[in-house]
C-alpha cells in the first residue's frame, strides 16, 4: 500500500514511523514532514491547506491512502477533496470536523446525542458573557468557538481576565468548571464501527507542578493504572458511539479519528472538548503500544470496513513521551538553533527510545529548531518508571540552547 501522510508534528512522525514499520506499506511519502520524518518517509512540499494540491500529490503518487493529521486542513476540507479525486482518505470531511473547529457546534451534537458535558451558554455580546460568567461562578471557563492552535481556552479565578478574553473572542462557550483529571481517549472510526484505542493522559501546562500557561501538550504517558477499567467501555457507551450516531444522524458522519478529551469528575465523565484528529503528544505513547499494523486499521476507516477488523492487538508496556519545546514557548519560540546529540540517542538508547521530530528542519548539515514544540523524546519500559527513566535518559543526551521540558511527565504516577 502507498501511503501519503498529511502534516509535519511529532505526531506524523509517529503516524510514519508506525507506517514505516507496517508490512503492508509498500510506499511512504509525506508532506510537508519535517527533519526527521525525513529518515522513514519521502518528503514533498505542499501546502497542506490547500485541497487541490493534496489531490493532485496523492494521485501523482498513485497514492492508496492518505492520512491527514492536523486539524486545520481537515477544518478546510482537505479530506473532502481527497475523497472526491477517488483516493481513500483517513479524515473527517469538512462538516464532520466541525466538532473540532467550532466548540459552540461540539456542544450541540452533544446536547442531542444526551454526552456528559460541562454546562455552557455560547455568548456573543459582552452583556451574555456576564450574565454566563456570573451564573457559574470562578474558577471561570472562556473558550473561543473556533480553532485556536490551544490557545483559545482561558481557566481563571480572576474575573477581569475571563471578561477580557471572552471580550477579545467573536463568539464564546462560557461553561462550567470540571474538577478531576483528564483523559485523552481516542477511537477510530468509519462513521458507524467505532474502535476505541488506549487512554493517555497529557500535561498541557508548560511548567512542572500543572504551573505555567497552557500549551499545545508537554508529555503524555499510557497506560493509566489509576483509571477505572471499566472506563473504555464507558466512554465507549456514553460518548463516543452516541457522538458517531448522532453525525450519521444529521447527514455528516464523522469517520477517521475522534478525540474525545475527558474530566474524570466527582460526578461522572464530562467531555471536555473533542478533536477531529490524532492528539499531539499523546497519539507518540498510544501509537509505541500499538502491536497491530497501523495501515490496515487507518484504511478500514477510509474504507468503512472497521466492522470487520480483528480486535486491536496493544502491548503490555507502558510508554511516557517528553516534549522538547523552544526557548520562549508557548510565547513566540525562537528558532534556527541547533540540536545535537540525536545521533547518540539512536546509537544507545534504540529501539526502546527514540526522538520523534516536531518543528525541526535540516539547514545544511545540521538539524535546526523550526517550531515551538521541537521534539517529542518518547519510550517504552515494562513500567511507567521503566518507560520513564529511559525517556529522560535520552532526553539528557539532546542540545538545544535555550530548550525546556517537563522533569515530572508521569513522574507522580509512577510514584516518583
Ligand atoms: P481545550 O482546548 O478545550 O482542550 O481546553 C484546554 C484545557 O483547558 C483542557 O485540557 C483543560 O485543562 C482546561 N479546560 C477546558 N474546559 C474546562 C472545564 N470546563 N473545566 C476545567 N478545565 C477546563
Ligand atoms: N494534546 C492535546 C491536543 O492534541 O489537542
Amino acid at each position: 500500500m502507498k501511503v501519503l501522510v498529511i502534516g509535519g508534528g511529532a505526531r506524523e512522525h509517529a503516524l510514519c514511523r508506525s507506517l514505516s514499520l507496517d508490512p503492508d506499506v509498500t510506499a511512504l511519502h509525506c508532506a510537508p514532514g519535517n527533519a526527521g520524518i525525513a529518515e522513514v518517509a519521502e518528503l514533498h512540499p505542499v501546502d497542506a491547506l490547500d485541497g487541490g494540491a493534496v489531490a493532485a500529490l496523492a494521485a501523482e503518487l498513485g497514492a492508496e491512502l492518505v492520512v491527514v493529521g492536523p486539524e486545520a486542513p481537515l477544518v478546510a476540507g482537505v479530506a473532502d477533496a481527497v475523497r472526491a479525486a477517488g483516493v481513500p482518505v483517513f479524515g473527517p470531511s469538512k462538516e464532520a470536523a466541525e466538532l473540532e473547529g467550532s466548540k459552540a457546534f461540539a456542544k450541540d451534537v452533544m446536547a442531542a446525542a444526551g454526552v456528559p458535558t460541562a454546562r455552557s451558554y455560547v455568548c456573543t455580546n459582552p452583556a451574555e458573557v456576564d450574565e454566563a460568567l456570573d451564573a457559574f461562578g470562578a474558577p471561570y471557563v472562556v473558550k473561543d468557538d473556533g480553532l485556536a492552535a490551544g490557545k483559545g481556552v482561558v481557566v481563571t479565578s480572576d474575573l477581569a481576565v475571563a471578561t477580557a478574553h471572552a471580550n477579545a473572542c467573536d463568539r464564546v462557550v462560557v461553561e462550567e468548571f470540571l474538577d478531576g483529571p483528564e483523559v485523552s481517549l481516542f477511537a477510530i472510526t468509519d462513521g458507524r464501527t467505532v474502535v476505541p484505542l488506549q487512554p493517555a493522559q497529557d500535561f498541557k501546562r508548560a511548567l512542572d507542578g500543572d504551573e505555567g500557561p497552557n500549551t499545545g501538550g508537554m508529555g503524555a504517558y499510557s497506560p493509566l493504572p489509576w483509571a477505572d477499567p471499566k472506563l473504555v467501555d464507558e466512554v465507549m457507551e456514553t460518548v463516543l458511539q452516541p457522538t458517531v450516531d448522532e453525525m450519521r444522524r444529521r447527514g455528516t458522519p464523522f469517520s477517521g479519528l475522534l478525540y474525545a478529551g475527558l474530566a474524570i469528575t466527582s460526578r461522572g465523565v464530562r467531555v471536555i472538548e473533542f478533536n477531529a484528529r490524532f492528539g499531539d503528544p499523546e497519539t507518540q505513547v498510544v501509537l509505541a503500544r500499538l502491536k497491530t499494523p497501523l495501515a490496515g486499521v487507518l484504511l478500514a476507516s477510509a474504507n468503512g470496513t472497521l466492522a470487520d477488523l480483528e480486535p486491536l492487538r496493544w502491548s503490555d508496556d507502558a510508554a511516557v513521551t517528553v516534549v522538547i519545546a523552544s526557548h520562549n514557548y508557548p510565547d513566540t519560540p525562537r528558532t534556527g538553533d541547533p540540536i545535537e546529540g540525536l545521533d547518540e540517542v539512536a546509537e544507545r538508547d534504540a529501539p526502546h527510545a527514540y526522538v520523534l521530530h516536531a518543528g525541526t528542519k535540516r539547514v545544511g548539515g545540521s538539524i535546526v529548531s523550526a517550531g515551538g514544540r521541537v521534539l517529542s523524546v518518547t519510550a517504552s519500559g515494562k513500567d511507567l518508571t521503566a518507560a520513564r527513566s529511559r525517556a529522560y535518559a535520552a532526553l539528557g543526551r539532546i542540545r538545544l540552547d535555550g530548550s525546556q521540558h517537563r522533569t515530572d511527565i508521569a513522574a507522580k504516577v509512577a510514584g516518583e
